[in-house]
């Protein structure tokens, strides 16, 4: 970070202020401000933090207006077709991908940290079979501190290493057990024999009534799934992940906030919305009126998995998440799914629209990612399990490069007040 610049403020009766522009290696440069309220009495006001960088971080890269999505320098394309997510995990978390010995080393730990401890099957059972697998996941995962608090230290870089591990090795776990508990079907334990993507999609989809052999393409579909979900930069959950482990939280507690926050329909959520909306769209003839109602601004209707805070380009994830989807459906001899061909047409539409040209609203990863989803076997609702599972190790590398940063500190955002001034409580009986 180079500080070799400066931004001059001028406010009341001309006084002026000076503050460094720092640069980082690529995008935009940043004024610190963090004396402005020490020099003018006088905070920032941006809502929503769309002009504000929270941290610096050299994990991963967007340029929005360019499409451009870097984890720790590779381009999102190169990794998802020549790795697999347990290199990019290994790459997230270490900054450099690993070579032989070290991958196979990572592999093997992970591997055999898959099971949970046998207890937590008990949380489940609290739980209605009808919850939405969000609300089991968000609950079994924060109780995870209750059982793994041999390794909650979060000062100790060891501790935070095993917890790291623990939680990549178990959330495929859970997210399967979330599911089966909902389904009624009895869990599935991990076998050491498979990958990663492998395991997880055994555990999701086996019964002990017959022998369950998984299909390599989907496998290889769903792992690159994971590697297009990792990381994002600082989006809402990986901001509520760095609040909440800024406090001092343990990391078990820090994740099930990053995927409560990441449930919501405006982020992780929009994938499960996306898809319900083509199903309420219907086909492409209802197209026409649907985008009609999303252009009045009074239906409050939005084109889920269409728009982007960063993005005012195409997400390249959306790019490679169509092409998977189209290898997909062509292994499942679906390449006429009605849903995708509706996608398609929908996409064809909004991009020619006006309204969504002059907003610079386009696809983000979200609007296929439920079509490939849906047509791997993976029930709506899952949707956003899958999209936690994969985002831990986000959630993971970003909460470890904060709190192995000597300058960090608890995140306490202030206000611009515009409440009641001091006034004196009156009795009820003179009210
Ligand atoms: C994710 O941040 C991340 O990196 C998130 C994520 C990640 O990997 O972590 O990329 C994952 O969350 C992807 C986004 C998934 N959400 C959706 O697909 C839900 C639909 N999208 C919108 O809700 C919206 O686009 C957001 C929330 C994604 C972004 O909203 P912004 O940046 O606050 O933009 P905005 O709401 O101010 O929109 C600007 C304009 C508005 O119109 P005007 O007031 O200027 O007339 O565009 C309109 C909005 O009404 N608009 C949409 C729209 N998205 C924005 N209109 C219709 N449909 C949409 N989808």
């Amino acid at each position: 970070m180079s500080a070799n610049k400066k931004a001059t403020l001028t406010y009341a009766d001309g006084k002026t202020t000076e503050f460094p522009v720092l640069g980082g290696s690529i995008g935009p440069d940043v004024i610190d401000i963090r004396t402005l309220y020490g020099k003018t009495g006088m905070f920032t006001y941006d809502p929503g933090f769309l002009s504000t960088a929270s941290c610096s971080s050299k994990i991963t890269y967007i340029d929005g207006d360019e499409g451009v999505l870097l984890y720790r320098g590779y381009p999102i394309e190169q990794l998802a077709q020549h790795c697999d997510f347990l290199e990019v995990c290994y790459l997230l978390l270490n900054g450099e991908l690993p070579n032989a010995p070290q991958n196979k080393n990572f592999v093997d730990v992970i591997t055999r940290h898959t099971m949970v401890h046998d207890q937590m099957t008990r949380f489940f059972q609290g739980f209605r079979r009808d919850a939405h697998p969000m609300a089991v996941l968000v609950g079994t995962v924060g109780a995870m501190s209750a059982f793994y608090h041999d390794s909650l230290d979060i000062n100790n870089p060891e501790h935070r290493k095993v917890s790291a591990m623990r939680l990549i090795a178990k959330l495929p776990t859970m997210v399967a057990m979330a599911y089966k508990y909902n389904m009624g079907q009895p869990f599935v334990y991990p076998r050491n024999d498979l990958s990663y993507t492998a395991n997880f999609m055994r555990m999701m989809f086996a019964v002990p009534a017959e022998d369950y052999k998984g299909n390599p393409v989907l496998v290889r579909a769903l792992d690159r799934i994971f590697i297009l979900h990792a990381d994002h930069e600082q989006n809402a959950s990986t901001s509520t992940v760095r609040l909440s482990g800024s406090s001092g939280a343990n990391p078990f507690a820090c994740i099930a906030a990053g995927i409560a926050c990441l449930w919501g329909p405006a982020h992780g959520g929009a994938n499960e919305a996306a898809l319900n909306m083509l199903e309420q769209i219907g086909d492409a003839s209802k197209v026409g009126e649907f985008i009609a109602k999303v252009k009045d601004k009074n239906s409050g209707v939005k084109l889920m998995g269409f728009g982007h805070r960063v993005y005012k380009n195409y997400d390249p994830r959306a790019k490679l998440m169509r092409e998977t989807c189209h290898e997909v459906l062509n292994a499942l001899g679906l390449h006429n799914d009605r849903l995708f061909k509706l996608a398609i047409a929908l996409e064809k539409i909004a991009l020619e629209d006006d309204y969504f040209v002059q907003r610079k609203l386009y696809p983000n990863v979200d609007f296929y990612s439920g079509i490939v989803q849906r047509a791997l076997g993976i029930p709506t609702s899952m949707f956003t399990c899958i999209f936690s599972l994969a985002r831990t190790v986000g959630w993971i590398a970003q909460w470890q490069e904060m709190i192995a940063d000597p300058e960090y500190k608890i995140g306490r955002p202030r206000q611009l007040y515009d409440g009641a001034p001091r006034r004196d409580l009156v009795p009820m009986d003179k009210r």
